[in-house]
């Protein structure tokens, strides 16, 4: 994983080097349900919640990939405009946000 800010963005990449994702499944990931794995085991929402959490806070997602090779899950944010003074943050101020 990396991460770093530049401008007014901050960006996260997560990569791995795991079997990657053929042209077609890639196009789909995201659709909620849509699994490669067993009947049973997975249930084909685990993205599409992530793509949903990022867009509901204002971000995006794309992935890359290559089959035999990996998949790297890149992220971009929009800095907060806000100044805030973190040591006095209270945790309710995050929930009632
Ligand atoms: N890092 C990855 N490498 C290879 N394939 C991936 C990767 N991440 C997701 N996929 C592919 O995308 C599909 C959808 O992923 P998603 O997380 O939405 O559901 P899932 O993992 O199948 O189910 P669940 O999240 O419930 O375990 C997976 O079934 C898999 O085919
Ligand atoms: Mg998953």
């Amino acid at each position: 994983m990396n991460a770093w800010g530049a401008g007014r963005k901050v960006y996260i990449d997560i990569k791995d080097t795991g079997e990657g994702i053929n042209k077609k499944d890639l196009e789909q990931i995201f659709d909620p349900f849509f699994t490669t794995k067993e009947p049973g085991k997975g249930t084909g929402l685990g993205l599409f919640i992530v793509k949903q959490i990022v867009e509901r806070n204002g971000g995006s997602i794309r992935v890359e990939s290559e089959p035999g090779k990996g998949t790297t899950f890149s992220l971009e944010f929009q800095a907060s405009q806000e100044k805030k003074d973190d040591t006095h943050e209270k945790p309710q101020d995050t929930i009632n946000r």
